[in-house]
């Protein structure tokens, strides 16, 4: 399994020994290996027993530890720019490699928003003498997709988003005719099309849905903000955008999937491509965390520090999408960090801002799962590393190999309460303030670069690059 390798006639760069690397399989999902990774040049040459790795000056001993890829986190806000005083470049990547995340891909919905190329290069300017980890940027479908599309390809956009609750361009929208018209301008380009599900056309299920949620929240703010946003407003849009999908031939990337009902239409997507009925046609999705460990009574409990969009549901909800994550059907874990001050989210209810920081919780909420016997490696590595870097074309990307980029997370187990006051994140709190993780990151390398360790950035701002996918 190791490769006792070909003499390698050089010193490598760093060396990383007595470490524990997961080499699973189908059949040994949980298999750790004890063993060395020698680095070279930002990229791991090779993985092998202590007396096979070429010579090192410099040495970290991994101390028995874990070493995982270094997670790739699909949908965070890090905000910058005008918002920076909710997150900035520099907090929001400390943040990630401090939750053991290498790779980070950036939402739109900034001050100025990302939706054309003199917004994006301005993002890009003000991040990349910031950024402690590697960033990537999505875009609202431009306004003037003919002239803006190649400009926005070249400066190496991740993929699109849209979101029509909060419009930024006029692709923002929930009209048949308008989407269709964009994904089939967009059909060539290969990118994901990343879709907050939200049908705004309807008033009706809102109202269908009031009595039953009543009885459960009372007839208050946190009810109202539920019968905003019901499971089948959510399941209504993945049908609307994959029905145009199909129709264009693009790929669709549902982001933060929350309810059994959007499972139920999404599979039908997936039927569609086993029906191999697809052509260009292509469906992911994503879940955040909060929806696999949250149920809406959070919302009782927490108020506004529990309050995102998608909302939190109910279990049934997270039992079946932890199912679906286990057995394949749901790609990717997110974070749909949306970080917000704490005073903000101390206004009422109503007036407090969607949005949770999870970029400091997700990897110990997940590798809690994995020590607790409800998750294997296989699967850890898979839905937080892997995918995302195949789904949103990131080369060597989110997986321990050969030529692949030294992107590590070094785990060391323990028993403490998250605690936001910890947090680098500029937002000082989390649905998860208090909860119990057994395992946290200890160290973090980016490109074979220590950024992290033992509590402390090590990274110099701007050691980060800017990435984009592979075509
Ligand atoms: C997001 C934010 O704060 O930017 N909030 C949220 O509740 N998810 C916006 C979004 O992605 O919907
Ligand atoms: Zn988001």
């Amino acid at each position: 399994m190791l490769r006792a390798l070909v003499m390698t006639a050089h010193d490598v760069d760093l060396k990383i020994i007595n470490a524990k690397v997961p080499f699973v399989s189908e059949i040994e999902p949980n298999n750790l290996v004890e063993c060395g990774i020698a680095i070279n040049d930002g990229l791991i040459e090779q993985v092998a027993k202590p007396d096979n790795l070429p010579k090192s000056d410099e040495v970290f001993d991994a101390k028995g530890m874990v070493v995982l890829p270094g997670l790739v986190d699909v949908h965070a806000h890090l905000r910058g720019l005008n918002l920076s005083y909710k997150e900035d470049f520099d907090t929001g990547t400390m943040a990630a490699v401090a939750g053991g995340i290498t790779t980070v891909l950036d939402m739109q919905n900034t001050d100025p928003p990302t939706i054309n190329p003199e917004n994006l290069k301005a993002k890009k300017e003000s991040a990349k003498s910031k950024i402690v980890a590697d960033v990537g940027f999505f875009s609202s479908i431009p306004d003037d997709l003919i002239n803006d599309l190649p400009k926005m390809i070249d400066l190496g956009i991740a993929g699109f988003k849209i979101y029509p609750l909060h419009p930024y361009t006029k692709y923002d929208i929930y009209d048949r005719d308008t989407v269709l018209e964009a994904f089939l301008k967009l059909s060539g380009c290969k990118l994901p099309i990343c879709i907050h599900a939200i049908d705004v056309s309807s008033k009706s299920i809102k109202s269908k849905n009031k009595g039953a949620l009543e009885q459960d929240f009372g007839s208050d703010e946190i009810t109202n903000f539920l019968n905003k946003h019901p499971p089948e407003l959510e399941a209504s849009a993945v049908k609307f955008y994959s029905e145009i999908a199909i129709s264009a031939g693009v790929h669709i990337h549902i982001s933060h999937l929350s309810s059994l009902k959007s499972l139920e239409i999404f599979k039908l997507g997936l039927k569609h491509i086993r029906d191999k009925k697809n052509g260009l046609f292509k469906i992911t999705a994503d879940v955040s965390p909060h929806h696999l460990f949250l149920t809406k009574e959070e919302l009782k409990r927490r108020g506004a520090f529990a309050k995102m969009v998608e909302p939190l549901r109910a279990k049934e909800d997270n039992d079946i999408l932890w199912h679906a994550l286990k057995c394949g059907t749901l790609n990717i874990v997110a974070s749909e960090h949306a970080p917000h001050p704490k005073q903000e989210k101390e206004k009422s209810f109503s007036e407090a801002p969607s949005g949770v920081p999870n970029l400091e919780t997700m990897l110990p909420m997940m590798y809690t799962e994995v020590l607790e016997g409800r998750l294997t490696y296989k699967r850890l590595i898979e839905v937080c590393s892997e995918n995302p870097a195949k789904v949103f074309n990131l080369e060597k990307k989110g997986m321990i190999r050969e030529g692949y980029f030294a992107d590590l997370v070094v785990i060391s187990n323990t028993n403490e309460k998250i605690n936001p006051d910890n947090f680098f994140s500029k937002a000082k709190h989390s649905p998860f303030d208090g909860r119990i993780i057994k395992a946290k990151p200890y160290a973090t390398f980016l490109r074979g670069v220590k950024v992290y360790e033992d509590g402390e950035i090590l990274a110099k701002p701007g050691c980060g690059n800017i990435i984009r996918p592979f075509h």
